[in-house]
């Protein structure tokens, strides 16, 4: 397992992205105090999806934006609900929080 940060480290509606090995990225977004993990993968193009350091979220912070072409996804399910990958997912990673607040990614796959 690789620690990423604390739960606590994340406010609600912030996101947050994290270089993992093999040029592998991932990011997590905290909404309602339940995070979400995601590999840093736009299912259209394959690019990173944020646009500026550890920001992933659109300008209402309700929904992940990719920066570069605008698809938005649903924070809960990954789910692309607008843009050119309507109807695909952003890849869940496996996250494990222990009794001390801290997340760490069990699994990209
Ligand atoms: S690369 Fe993400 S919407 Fe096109």
């Amino acid at each position: 397992m690789k620690f990423l940060c604390l739960a606590s480290d994340l406010d609600n509606n912030q996101s947050k992205g994290f270089e993992i090995e093999n040029s592998e990225a991932v990011f997590l977004v905290k909404k309602s105090d339940q995070i979400y993990g995601y590999q840093n993968h736009c299912p259209h193009l394959g690019v990173n999806l944020e646009w500026k350091e550890d920001q992933f979220l659109d300008s209402t912070d309700t929904l992940i934006q990719c920066a570069m072409h605008g698809a938005l996804f649903s924070v809960e399910s990954g789910l692309c609900v607008s843009g050119p990958c309507r109807g695909q997912n952003l890849k869940t990673i496996e996250l494990h929080q222990d009794s001390d607040d801290k997340i760490f990614l069990v699994s990209n796959d």
